[in-house]
């Protein structure tokens, strides 16, 4: 039986305290702590900057807490634990209760994580901590890396996604005692899938416990979603009753103070260059650099500055510069818990990655642009667009916090107060804002009937159901009646790709198509989060270079020919070589490289035989009409193309290589937003392919019509040609700026 000191001394031995009034004791510390957690912003004045803010926290927190903690796991059903990143949540939590006896008879502690990096690096933080080797006391499991032991593993840190796909083989999660999804104030996709996954399977499992952490304090939400009664239909008695306590830990290690620009800054990336220059250069300020960019892009641009700026060189030696995104190859991203040197000073240059759910030691200054790069569907057009938009104070505040680690820390905002001041208080979560065909194929595969009833944290609207379930339908993933359907929705799901690049690899196997060799390359090119191509570089550049690569149909044969090219090379010396000659990005391809492997490993696992008609590009173009038959424009009169599904018009980016003879008809994989809606993997398709293969969605009619129309296009493509000079000059003058 578990008992705990904390129990005993506050509530335990007093008579006069009945469960309703210890209950009201407890409320009402746990609002006092609220209270002062909303307050611990104070504001000064300070030279250099406008001024600060300055957070003062004395001590490292979830220590203290510990038998409150184990309390409240013990008495109720669901804990949200709300304390500011770095308190000890994901390191110590879990060890806490292995002691308190939850990780017997052949139960285990499941952790799960947003990110791959965090459930491996906190998974061997801890099993240092306990003094046991990885793997065993101590596992994880990520995406194609296991490596938790049956009998002997106690805590498993893991993806969310890996989570998920574990509830496939064990629904009700029977191998857990306790659960803790952590970090939820992300609020990715897969954990708020989650959370609706455990709000079913905890009516039919009571006894699994769930600790919720997060580090914002919006907790009511979370506790009333895991607070209910479960009452058996039949009878109508309750059979659980799942209650939900929120704690609140307060404090951090050290005070972190906040300086805000005077002026606004035009270039953040150059600003952000100034002040770790700034930092380098003062005498008196020792210690790691953290700067959050938005993506591999300015990561790289920033890198590339930076070094052009070193003076001497002691600074370059003295310095090491890291790079953290989500698409470089884990083992680089790994590079930045590697302790250096003592006089090595670590400047770590990073996504929101490092914004909460890892933690890098030795960081004492964050350089904080406070934009992000997030996925936004555009439900009018149908585009799914990568949009750089502004963080939330939340997240400001985390990314702050993680320069208070080690010692006072600095924090410098780039921007001015009167501009974080308008800063949006929390950021929209990723499931109100994306295309959900992806999730409502994850829970069909789980089993859910009726997607659109799934219980969730807050519900996307009817219009982004509406629109995804009948993009599915279209692409024959599910039937009429939403089912998946054997042939195609079954299948995907293994591919764990992105639904379109799911469908056109799966179809690419047929007999007809015969190219399933290329797909697989091609797909791998597609998942790609980066740009193949070096982003230093202005289109003109980057379209000579397709042109020596590429092939006259298109950017998608064109990015298959850049892989081959690459793969072939052996030597990392001569593919090195093969990207500074064509401007290719070596990291990106690298990364096409593995996805390639394990995209190949698990089409072998499905057991689809992989077929090759060599040189049939025609069969790699009809087959991408199979997947993105929805992304099919024509030419207009002025040199923009016009979608057939919802007219909407758009342009083929600058480094399109259809920008040499522009065809008729297009078919594209991926629409960014600049000044305009441009094209960017674009290749000409036959306009018939369309009513032969995607007979279902064009229905003659509509077709018809376009083919009467016919006639007005030869017309349209010579007043094109008269005012070829005029459009080709307009072009010139649009600064693109790709993602
Ligand atoms: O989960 P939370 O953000 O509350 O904190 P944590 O990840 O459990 O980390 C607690 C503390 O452990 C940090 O403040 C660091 O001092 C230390 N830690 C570390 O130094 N290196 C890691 N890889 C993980 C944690
Ligand atoms: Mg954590």
């Amino acid at each position: 039986m578990r008992t705990f000191e904390f129990k005993k001394k506050q509530f335990g031995n007093n008579q006069a305290n009945s469960q309703e009034q210890q209950k009201q004791q407890w409320q009402e510390i746990q609002k006092q702590k609220k209270q002062r957690k909303e307050e611990d912003i104070l504001v000064g004045e300070r030279g250099g900057f406008q001024g600060f803010d300055q957070w003062d926290f004395k001590e490292l927190p979830i220590v203290q807490h510990k038998q409150e903690i184990l309390y409240c796991v013990e008495n109720y059903s669901c804990v949200v634990v709300i304390a500011e990143t770095g308190s000890g949540k994901t390191t110590k939590i879990p060890q806490y209760l292995v002691e308190a006896g939850y990780a017997i008879n052949g139960k285990k502690i499941g952790v799960s994580q947003p990110r791959r990096i965090a459930a491996i690096s906190i998974a061997n933080r801890v099993a240092q901590e306990m003094g046991c080797i990885i793997g065993q006391e101590v596992g994880y499991s990520v995406r194609f890396d296991d490596n938790c032991d049956e009998e002997l593993t106690q805590i498993k840190y893991m993806t969310d996604g890996m989570l998920i796909n574990q509830i496939l083989n064990d629904p009700l999660l029977s191998e857990y005692s306790v659960l803790m999804i952590d970090d939820i104030h992300e609020r990715s996709i897969n954990t708020d899938i989650l959370l609706g996954l455990l709000k079913k399977i905890r009516r039919k499992n009571p006894q699994l416990k769930l600790v919720i952490s997060s580090a914002t304090i919006d907790a009511e939400s979370i506790s009333t979603f895991f607070q209910e009664r479960v009452t058996d239909p039949k009878t109508n008695q309750v059979i659980a009753n799942l209650t939900s306590q929120i704690l609140y830990i307060e404090g951090r290690q050290f005070p972190v103070d906040i300086y805000y620009l005077k002026e606004t800054t035009r270039n953040y990336v150059v600003k952000a260059v100034q002040v770790t220059l700034e930092i380098i250069r003062a005498p008196d300020k020792k210690g790691d650099i953290l700067i959050f960019l938005t993506g591999q892009e300015e990561i790289e641009a920033f890198i590339e500055i930076i070094q052009k700026n070193f003076i001497g060189d002691a600074e370059r030696q003295n310095l090491k510069i890291l790079p953290l995104y989500s698409g470089l190859p884990l083992e680089d991203q790994m590079e930045v818990f590697k302790p250096s040197e003592s006089y090595v000073r670590k400047i770590i240059v990073s996504t929101n990655i490092a914004e909460s759910s890892i933690t890098i030691s030795g960081v004492v200054y964050v350089i904080d642009t406070l934009f992000h790069k997030i996925n936004y569907y555009d439900f009018k057009r149908g585009f799914e667009n990568l949009l750089v938009v502004p963080i939330s104070k939340a997240a400001a505040k985390q990314r702050a916090g993680r320069a208070g680690r080690v010692q006072r820390g600095e924090c410098y905002r780039l921007c001015t107060k009167d501009q974080f001041v308008q800063l949006y208080d929390n950021s929209t979560p990723e499931i109100l804002r994306c295309d959900l065909s992806t999730f409502i194929l994850q829970l069909k595969t789980l089993g859910v009937g009726d997607v659109t009833n799934f219980e969730l944290l807050q519900q996307p609207n009817e219009n982004a159901y509406a629109k995804a379930l009948e993009q599915l339908f279209a692409l024959k993933v599910i039937d009429k009646y939403c089912n998946l359907t054997q042939e195609i929705g079954h299948k995907i799901c293994d591919f764990n790709l992105e639904t379109k690049l799911g469908v056109l690899l799966l179809n690419s196997f047929k007999d007809d198509f015969g190219c399933s060799q290329q797909m697989l390359v091609l797909c791998s090119m597609l998942s790609l989060q980066g740009q193949v191509f070096y982003n230093g570089f202005d289109p003109a550049t980057i379209l000579k270079q397709k042109k020596k690569l590429g092939a006259k149909e298109g950017d998608h044969i064109t990015l298959i020919n850049i892989f081959l090219a690459f793969n072939h090379l052996k030597s990392s010396q001569a593919r090195q070589g093969f990207c500074s000659d064509h401007k290719l990005n070596i990291k990106s391809l690298n990364m096409a490289v593995k996805i390639h492997d394990q995209l190949c490993k698990q089409v072998k696992r499905m057991g689809l035989k992989v077929n090759n008609s060599e040189d049939d590009i025609e069969g790699i173009l009809r087959a991408l009409v199979t997947a993105f038959f929805m992304n099919v424009a024509q030419l207009q009169p002025d040199g923009s193309y016009r979608n057939l599904r919802n007219k909407e018009i758009l342009y083929l980016h600058p480094t399109s290589i259809l920008n040499i003879n522009f065809p008729q008809w297009v078919i594209y994989s991926e629409v960014v937003f600049s000044t305009k809606y441009y094209m960017r993997e674009v290749s000409e398709v036959d306009p018939k392919w369309l009513l032969e293969l995607a007979s279902h969605y064009f229905e003659d009619q509509r077709l018809k019509q376009a083919e009467q129309k016919h006639g007005k296009e030869i017309i349209a493509q010579n007043e094109y040609e008269k005012n070829k000079q005029k459009i080709e000059e307009e072009k010139q003058k649009d600064p693109v700026m790709g993602r």
